[in-house]
């Protein structure tokens, strides 16, 4: 049996400020745990033949490219965040200082002062959100190692699980010792990851996280990583990059092979899964809880921004999803059927990355220790 996504894609506009607000039930936001019921099996597999060379090299790479989160990394760098915010400021704040002109924006009588504790605000949700993202990562991919049918796939599987533990212990460690105040999980990113864990499709979780959130985590962190004037999240996020190329790259070769296999209305469940994670993503980035934290009518904020889109917020997406775009194409997914999902990344104004390079092979040019420029 085929499983369908139980959202009506065609009579929704994917710009209107409702949809932008779909998920925002902000009931669960302050528990202290979540739960997430679990639909997959868990597979044994007879077969250790190692038959699939690429994620076995990508395996031997990873046993080799381990570091030390406690170690590594020089704790003793002290941030002062009101001087990181001032060095951001252009570069995070513009797509939103840039409505500060238009029709009923909320923003008209804002001066520097208020724009700086929207950097400081920035900084902390935008952690924050790494950090649970950094966490959901971690159970994806130790839900990857019993599902998941291949030994080579088990195997490269369990030491992302290492990478992941890590990397949410610097992100922790880093907002705790080091910025003034935590986030609780974007309702769109935790109902992504949710949804990864939840499938009963082993795939799934893949797709969701290795392909569409890691994806834009590997832009993400190398955008900030260079504007970044804070040495030690500039290094901490260099070290967390040369992990997060090689998942990305595991999901990419996990999946190319096995959806080659998928009927018409299997690779048609992917597409749309692929759409609303890509929606997802983009919400999540309004920082709706920044704007209620400042006391600052989010709705109207999102409204003037959908009504006046700034070039900067253009920009912005542009480089979200110059990964996620071109692994999809990579997989056969933006072309498969009717090229339903090439129809809607068009319509989230994302398709013009499709000829970027893809992530399956580029992990190489992140590893650490070699003088590369890795914000491209
Ligand atoms: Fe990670
Ligand atoms: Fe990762």
């Amino acid at each position: 049996m085929t499983a369908t996504r139980s959202t009506n894609h065609d009579d929704r506009d994917v710009n209107h400020v409702d949809q932008i607000f779909a998920l925002y039930d902000t009931s669960e936001l302050d528990d202290i745990a979540r739960a997430v019921d679990l639909n997959a099996d868990a597979i044994y597999t007879w077969d250790y033949e190692r038959s699939r060379p690429a994620l076995s090299r990508l395996y031997e790479k990873a046993k080799t490219s381990q570091w030390n989160g406690a170690t590594d990394l020089d704790w003793s760098i002290g941030v002062d965040q009101e001087k990181v915010a001032t060095g951001l400021m252009s570069a995070a704040t513009d797509r939103f200082r840039q409505l500060a002109g238009a029709e009923d924006s909320p923003f008209v009588s804002w001066g520097e002062k208020e724009w700086l504790q929207v950097g400081i605000e920035m900084q902390n949700w935008q952690l924050s959100q790494f950090l649970h993202g950094e966490q959901g990562a971690l159970m994806c991919t130790g839900l990857v190692t019993a599902t998941t049918p291949w030994i080579d796939a088990k195997y490269y599987a369990a030491t992302q699980v290492v990478d992941e533990a890590r990397h949410v212990e610097v992100f922790a460690r880093y907002l705790q010792d080091k910025l003034n105040g935590m986030y609780p999980m974007n309702p769109n990113l935790g109902s992504l990851i949710d949804d990864s864990l939840a499938d009963p499709a082993w795939d799934v979780t893949y797709l969701g996280m290795q392909v569409m959130i890691e994806g834009l985590a590997l832009a993400a962190f190398g955008a900030i990583h260079m504007v970044t004037p804070e040495p030690l999240l500039k290094q901490l996020l260099r070290y967390v990059m040369s992990d997060e190329a090689r998942h990305v790259a595991f999901g990419v070769l996990t999946l190319r092979d096995y959806y080659e296999g998928l009927s018409a209305a299997e690779i048609r469940y992917r597409q749309e899964f692929a759409f609303e994670a890509a929606e997802r993503l983009r919400n999540r980035f309004y920082m709706i809880e920044v704007w209620d934290r400042l006391g600052v009518d989010s709705k109207q904020v999102i409204k003037v921004m959908v009504d006046n889109p700034p070039p900067q917020q253009t920009d912005f997406q542009q480089m979200l999803f110059s990964k996620i775009v071109p692994n999809c194409k990579k997989l056969g997914l933006l072309d498969a059927g009717d090229g339903w999902l090439r129809q809607k990344f068009t319509e989230l104004g994302i398709i013009q990355f499709e000829d970027f390079a893809d992530t399956s092979d580029e992990y190489e040019r992140f590893a650490l220790g070699e003088d590369v420029d890795v914000s491209a």
